[in-house]
Formats: C-alpha cells, sequence, structure tokens
C-alpha cells in the first residue's frame, strides 16, 4: 500500500491507495474523484473506455466519504496541486455512506461543532491539525536543542497553581483532588534536579468565559530554568516563538496556504521582540484612549491596541505585584511589582505566554502565600524548594492554542484543538 504524500516516487507505476472519496464529479462517460487518505488529496480519473465494466459500475455507487481501496497508474498531472494524478484500475468500495451531513454549503458554528467529528475531515481543519503537529513538533525540537529534559508534571493535584477561583474539583478517595491549570510548580522541583525543563500537557481552567481566547481544556507548555532571570527568561522565550514560527513557514506552506494566512506577517517573527513595561503600556493604552488604572488587566480591546501598531510580539513586563499569583519574585528595584513577562502577540491574538522570575526567598515567599490565604500545609513541599539550596530560576507557559490561532490567523481558538472544551460544550 502507498501513501499519497510518497506518490512521486511511484511515477508511471501502479500504486494501491486506501482511503475516502472527498469529491466526486462525472461527466457520464468519465469520473473525476478526489480522493484522500489523510496525507493528502489525489484526482482519480476512471474513464469509462479504460477501466473494466464493474469498476466503473462501482464509480457509479460512490458517494461522498465513502471508504475505497484503489489501485491506479500514476500520472504527471501539472495542473494538480501534488503534481500527479491517478488512472484508476481497480476500485473495491469498503463501505458506501450515507448522504454526508457536510456539504459545500456554508453551516453555521453550532452544526459544525456538533459534528466536529465529521469536520475535521474537511482541508481547512486539516490544514489546522497539520500545523498544531508542527508547533508542539519545533517547540519540543527546540528544547532539545537547547538542552532541556522533558519532565511532565500531574494532572491531579492537591492544590492551586494559578489561583482558587478556576479549578475543576474532583474526588480523589474522599479529598478533593483539583485538575492541573499549570505544571509550573512542579517543574520548579525538577529544575532543582536537572537545570532546564519543561513539561507538556493538559491544563485546566474553570473559567466562565465565553471569549475567542478561553478553552477549558488546553495545552500548556512550561519551561523552567536553574539560575536563569528575568530578562534571559525572555529571551528564551523570544527565541522559542521565532523558531517555532519559522519551523512552520518551511514545513507547512501547503496548509498556511489552504487557510489563507498571510505569511509575510508570520516572516517578520524574530528575535528580539518588543519589550514594555507595564507602566509605560498603561500610559500608551491612556493616551490611545482607553481609560485604564493602573492595577487593571487588559482586556482583549486593551491587547489588541497594544500589538496593533507593531510586527512582533510585545512583552509587558513589571506588572503590580497585587495582579499576579503568589509565586513571582518581587522587583528589587521597586517592591510593589513583579519581575514576570506576558507575550502578546501580534494582529489582536492575545497573550500566548506568561512568565516570571520566582521568588526565592523563604520569608517573602510565605508572606505571599499567607496574604493569598493560601493553606502553607498544601504548599511546604514548594517552600522546601528555597529551604534546600534555594536558587534564582524563572520560567513561563505557552498556550499551545493560542499560538495555534495566532500563527494559523484563526478567528476563533475552538478550531486548534480536535475536540474543544468550552463554557457549552462537553460533546462530542
Ligand atoms: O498566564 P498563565 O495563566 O500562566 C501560568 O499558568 C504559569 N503558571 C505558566 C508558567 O509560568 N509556567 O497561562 C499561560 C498561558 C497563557 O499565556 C495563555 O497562552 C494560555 O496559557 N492560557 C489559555 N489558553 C486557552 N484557554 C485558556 N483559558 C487559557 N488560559 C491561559
Ligand atoms: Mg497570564
Amino acid at each position: 500500500m502507498a501513501y499519497i504524500s510518497e506518490i512521486s516516487k511511484f511515477l508511471s507505476k501502479e500504486v494501491l491507495l486506501k482511503g475516502w472519496i472527498f469529491n466526486i464529479r462525472s461527466s457520464g462517460s468519465i469520473f473525476f474523484l478526489q480522493f484522500r487518505d489523510g496525507t493528502g488529496t489525489i484526482q482519480v480519473i476512471a474513464a469509462k473506455n479504460d477501466v473494466s465494466k464493474e469498476v466503473f459500475k462501482a464509480c457509479e455507487k460512490l458517494s461522498i466519504e465513502s471508504s475505497v481501496e484503489i489501485k491506479g497508474k500514476v500520472v504527471k498531472q501539472p495542473k494538480a496541486p501534488t503534481g500527479y494524478e491517478l488512472q484508476l484500475s481497480d476500485l473495491k468500495i469498503i463501505q458506501v455512506s450515507p448522504r454526508y451531513p457536510i456539504g459545500k454549503k456554508s453551516h453555521g458554528t453550532e452544526f459544525l461543532m456538533n459534528h466536529r467529528h465529521l469536520w475535521l475531515r474537511s482541508s481547512r481543519q486539516r490544514a489546522i491539525l497539520r500545523i498544531r503537529d508542527a508547533v508542539i513538533w519545533a517547540a519540543r525540537q527546540f528544547f532539545k536543542k537547547e538542552g532541556f529534559v522533558l519532565t511532565d508534571s500531574p494532572v491531579l493535584t492537591p492544590t492551586a497553581c494559578e489561583g482558587t477561583t478556576t479549578l475543576f474539583e474532583t474526588d480523589y478517595f474522599d479529598q478533593p483532588a483539583y485538575l492541573s491549570q499549570s505544571g509550573q510548580l512542579y517543574i520548579e522541583a525538577t529544575a532543582a534536579a536537572l537545570g532546564k525543563v519543561y513539561d507538556f500537557g493538559p491544563t485546566f481552567r474553570a473559567e466562565k468565559s465565553k471569549t475567542r481566547k478561553h478553552l477549558m481544556e488546553f495545552w500548556m507548555l512550561d519551561a523552567e530554568c536553574a539560575f536563569v532571570e528575568h530578562e534571559e527568561n525572555l529571551k528564551i522565550q523570544e527565541n522559542m516563538v521565532s523558531y517555532i514560527v519559522k519551523y512552520v513557514l518551511e514545513n507547512n506552506k501547503k496548509d498556511l496556504k489552504t487557510l489563507k494566512r498571510e505569511t509575510k506577517r508570520l516572516e517578520k517573527i524574530k528575535a528580539p521582540f518588543h519589550r514594555k513595561k507595564y507602566e509605560e503600556v498603561i500610559d500608551d493604552l491612556n493616551k490611545k484612549g482607553f481609560k485604564i488604572k493602573f492595577g487593571h488587566d487588559f482586556g482583549a480591546e486593551e491587547e489588541t491596541a497594544i500589538s496593533e501598531d507593531v510586527d512582533k510580539p510585545v512583552f509587558v513586563t513589571h506588572w503590580p505585584k497585587n495582579t499576579k499569583p503568589f509565586y513571582m519574585k518581587q522587583d528589587p528595584e521597586n517592591k510593589k511589582l513583579v519581575l514576570n513577562s506576558d507575550l502578546i502577540a501580534p494582529e489582536g491574538y492575545g497573550e500566548i505566554i506568561g512568565g516570571s522570575q520566582r521568588e526565592d526567598d523563604y520569608e517573602i515567599l510565605k508572606a505571599n502565600m499567607e496574604k493569598a490565604k493560601i493553606t502553607i500545609k498544601d504548599y511546604q513541599w514548594y517552600l522546601d524548594l528555597r529551604k534546600y539550596g534555594t536558587f534564582p530560576h524563572s520560567g513561563f507557559g505557552l498556550g499551545i492554542e493560542r499560538t495555534i490561532a495566532w500563527i494559523c490567523g484563526l478567528d476563533h481558538i475552538r478550531e486548534t484543538i480536535p475536540f474543544p472544551r468550552m463554557l457549552n460544550r462537553l460533546r462530542p
């Protein structure tokens, strides 16, 4: 059996392909079948005069998404996207599909989301999923190349990482457990064991937000480095994002074209990125007519305004301490601020990374926890990291789906993951 992705190897030869009928055109005496096998799409030609009666009859039975095995000769076709087409010699129907619910006409979002399991077969969804694969692969390659070790964090946890208001609770043999919001706290421990580490896994936020940027379940890539301070932390992030974008530009040209993504904008994504202190951003926004007070978080409109005049992502750094979680290191030059960064993607895609240097002073961290009304006993292990050989360290978490939405130029995050979990959607 062969695959369409490697069809060029079989020029003038007969191949066996297995897959689905994507589209059918017929002039009466000749069938043009668009056939896909997961690796690509190819046109298959079946002329009444060239195939057996049985094969031509089988062609007449076909419907969209029927599953088939086909045999045919590979010939050059300069007009075809792959450069090749297939002259059919044999066709075996596995199943004739009844009328396929997803057609060429445009469907509403609800309808498509209810048929997500089938919608995934469309060319656009396939392109997005291939880019998702490329983004994850590139990130892993980047970390490997930079000497990071993968140390995955647990999904079931007894405590919050980002805050208690957005936890999904479950029962863990008669004690409450929560689905992880981020693996960060755990990789701070593995960073003390291995130096440079990362994790990659599903994370959960019970956020009652119905925006185009929020999922209840999303995949996060957390990285943590021992003896890395704030500025170097930013450098790792901008190098990683540049690496990912370059990888997708080089390896997913066809997919970006399917999505009609303007690649010129992506070509400009090269380190260094812009850096702006929170306070400066507040001033800029107010000059632009926003009425935002020091100490407030940015909404979607503010995030769009921050990135609209620039062609690269922007790090917003040095946020007020009371707006951020307990673990961020306070700025030695201004105790009201923390050494952190939110990376805002261009074109209104919003925050794709949250990161910071971590508080490495036992007493300050403990005081932060007490102020945040955190049960110290649950986090004693975390405090231990500041007791047994504390070390300056920094890290960040990249939201994979937001990154994909930006790179693909999508209107909504729901298309970036095979089966999105959203406020009103747990199915399919
Ligand atoms: O900024 P966040 O909340 O940071 C953390 O969780 C840190 N503990 C990470 C760390 O330092 N290791 O989340 C990180 C990123 C965000 O920048 C965003 O890209 C993504 O995760 N994210 C979401 N993506 C989709 N849906 C949501 N509801 C998201 N919440 C955060
Ligand atoms: Mg954040």
